[in-house]
Parts: structure tokens; sequence; C-alpha cells
């Protein structure tokens, strides 16, 4: 058995292939690049048992990722987080079998931890010294914190106006921090400038193809532990879309290991009123997007105006009868402090949306009431403070509090 079953790299708009074995980043055509396996090796020894005792975390999967030498894996921890029944909320949605896989607890508060571990893990596979990205907050924490696990120097731009939470991650872990007077898509302009002036390595979203594969492990953990069943929808709050197109990769992985049968579930992106590309797109019929104008959301991760990889997530929509939509801020913050209330998670604001999209679904009834609907919380609520308002009675020592 090897300890992992990559074997190149191949454009999907081009299909050209590329070694993976020194650093790629885009195709020359422009596409980002998506990792293969060989699985027809990999299924004569791999089957669900083989995953017993193994480690509680995303590495369990380790044959399914890019890494070919477990010394290079830098790791926090991360995976395996819980996949909780939400039943007090779902019961008020009218859906029997609501589910939160909760990314809220992994190391740096949100589930760019998993594309950081892998994508950073394999660059140091490849011997990068110093690499460079934009980003809208908690990407960048990540990279900011796993590149100091692994004694790589980074370099971090994002909006000023990102989660200030963020930005103090990036800086304690010594990272070269910019911060941009302006959107994600500014950001990227300027890191692909240092790119190309100090020749760093670009771990810009799917410029690199490996973030992609930490985060498919979202989807092989939501399968294991609905024990090899799928679900019927899965919903995803959307920006870069890389987790959507993550999940849709395991899933064709599982079905070409075998372990599952080839009845996708249902991929819902969940998309902000202020910054929705996809959901035009969507709605359109169209095959890719179009840059989002003067974009705008308190759900900071999903303001992402035009994503390299549009036409993947659409592809992944499209393939599985799954369907984009739009929730608006105020929507969202209330669903925000609904699932706070009912069930006892203080989620963040771009997982609200898409308990938002569950709500909206099942009320025009394009999800139905027996069906098993996923809701993606991507990180967790305590990294947005100022989304909550707060007003409550300030006492004297000795003075009395009322009921409440
Ligand atoms: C909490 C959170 N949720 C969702 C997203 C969107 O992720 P993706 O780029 O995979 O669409 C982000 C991206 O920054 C995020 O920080
Ligand atoms: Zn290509």
């Amino acid at each position: 058995m090897k300890f992992s079953y990559i074997s190149h790299l191949h454009c999907p708009k081009c299909q050209t292939k590329y070694g993976s074995d020194v650093i790629q980043q885009l195709c020359a055509c422009g596409s980002p690049l998506l990792v293969d396996y060989d699985l027809q090796e990999l299924k004569k020894h791999w089957t669900p048992a083989s995953l017993a005792g193994r480690s509680n975390d995303l590495w369990r999967y380790h044959e399914l990722l890019p890494v070919v030498d477990p010394e290079n894996i830098v790791t926090l921890g991360e995976g395996m987080t819980p996949l909780l029944p939400m039943d007090r909320i779902g019961s008020a949605m009218g859906i029997d079998h609501l589910w939160m896989k909760d990314e809220g607890i992994i190391p740096t508060g949100s589930f760019k931890a998993r594309g950081a571990a892998v994508g950073v893990s394999k660059a140091k596979e490849l011997a990068v010294q110093e690499l460079a990205m934009p980003t809208n907050g908690n990407a960048g924490a990540a990279w900011a914190l796993y590149a100091a696990r692994a004694g790589i120097q980074a370099s971090i731009v994002m909006p000023v106006e990102a989660p200030v939470i963020t930005r103090n991650e990036c800086a304690i872990s010594g990272a070269n921090l910019n911060l941009v007077n302006g959107l994600i898509s500014d950001a990227g302009k300027i890191v692909g400038q240092a790119v190309k002036e100090y020749n760093l390595y670009d771990a810009s979203t799917l410029k690199e193809p490996y973030r992609i594969e930490g985060k498919k492990t979202m989807g092989l953990e939501i399968i294991e532990q609905l024990d090899w069943k799928l679900p019927d929808v899965i919903l995803y709050p959307t920006g870069g879309g890389v987790g959507l197109i993550g999940i849709y990769k395991a899933l064709q992985e599982l079905v070409e290991l075998g372990w599952i049968e080839n009845k996708l579930p249902r991929l819902v992106a969940v998309q902000a009123k202020g910054c929705a590309p996809i959901v035009k797109a969507w709605e359109e019929g169209k095959a890719d997007s179009q840059f989002w104008e003067d974009s705008t959301t308190i759900a900071f991760g999903i303001n992402v105006p035009k994503a390299l990889g549009d036409f993947l997530v659409l592809e992944a929509i499209y393939k599985t009868g799954g369907c984009a939509i739009a929730i608006d801020d105020a929507e969202l913050l209330r669903e925000q402090a609904d699932v706070a209330r009912l069930e006892g998670v203080f989620i963040c604001p771009e997982g609200a949306a898409t308990f938002s999209a569950a709500r909206k679904l099942r009320e025009s009834g394009w999800i139905q009431q027996n069906e098993t609907v996923i809701a993606l919380n991507t990180g967790s609520g305590i990294k947005y403070p100022e989304t909550v308002q707060v007003e409550v009675p300030v006492l004297e020592p000795g003075e009395r509090m009322t009921r409440g």
C-alpha cells in the first residue's frame, strides 16, 4: 500500500496533464488544475473497513490526499468535526432530518484549516519557502498559522474590512500582512504582482491545486458520518466555491471507488444578495459568472465578486440537480440568532446563510419534509463578534436582577 495514490494533475478545461512532483500553479490555458488519483489501483486494497482505528482527523483519508511522504504532514489536528442533528430548528422549518456539519470547532476557527493543512503540507513537500495569497480573512489566518508551523514565510493581503481577528491571527504568526482598501479581487491583483516580482508560490484560491483536496475531506467525512449513505441535499456558503467543488470531487471519487451509489446529493450554492454572481449565472443557465460590481455583505467570506472556479461550481450544481440561492443580510442574521437560541451553537454569518437557504427552499417545496439535508457551518461565530448587537442591563454591586 502506498501512503497517497496521487497520480497527476489535469486541466478540467483543456485536459492537459501535469506532474504532481514539481510546483504547478494554473494550467497554461489559465484554468485551475485538479488532482487525479489512481483510483482503480486503490480500489483493490481500500474499503471503508480500512478506516477503522485511524486518527480522528482528515489525514485518515491519506490515500485520497496529495501528500506522498507522511513526514511532510503539517497538522494541528484538523478534521472529523461533528455532524450535529438540528432537530429543533429543523422542525421549525418543516425539515425532519436537518444536520449541521460544524466547522466552528476546527483549528483557526474556520474550515479554511482543511485547505491550509493539506495545501501547506504539499507546499512543504514541494520545498516551497515563501508563499503569498489574497484572502477575505479566514483563509489567510489559516494559511499564516499552518505556514508558521511548517517554517514557511507567508505574505497575506486582505481587505481592511475583513474580520479583525483574522488580521490578528496573521500578525501573531509572523506573516507579512498587508491590508487593502478594497475587495479580495483588489488584494488578488496586489498578490499577483508580488508573486511575479519576488517569485513567490501563489497560494491564491485555486491557483495551487491542493487546497481543494483539503476541503474535499468535508465531503468524505459527511458521508462516513452518515455510514456511507447519501444525504439528499448539501448547502454550502459559496464565495470562491472551493468547498463545493471539493465536496463534489469527493463524491465522484467515492462513486469511482464503489463506496457509494451514483445518485449524488443536490448541491446548493448559497450566496448573499449583495454578492451573488453564481446565483445570477445559474438563474440564466450560464456556464460561468460575471464580475459582481460593488459587492457587499456581512457574511464576509462569501464576498467574492468573481470566482476563478465559477465554472466548476456551476458544473457541480447542474450535474447534481442542485441550485443556487441568495440570502439578504438581515435574514441570515435572524437565522444566526435562531440557531444559537434553538440549538446552542454560535455559528458564523456564512453558515447562517445556509440555514436561511434551507428554510426558503423548504418553503418553496424544493426541499421535501422527509429529505436529509446538510447545512455547512463553515466557521465559529466567535470570530465575528460584531454581528451581535447586545443590549444588557448593567447592575451596581448589590443590585437585584430581573428574571429574564
Ligand atoms: C466562514 C467562511 N465561509 C465560507 C467561505 C467561502 O469559501 P469558498 O471560497 O470555499 O467558497 C469563506 C471564505 O473566506 C469563509 O471564510
Ligand atoms: Zn488547460
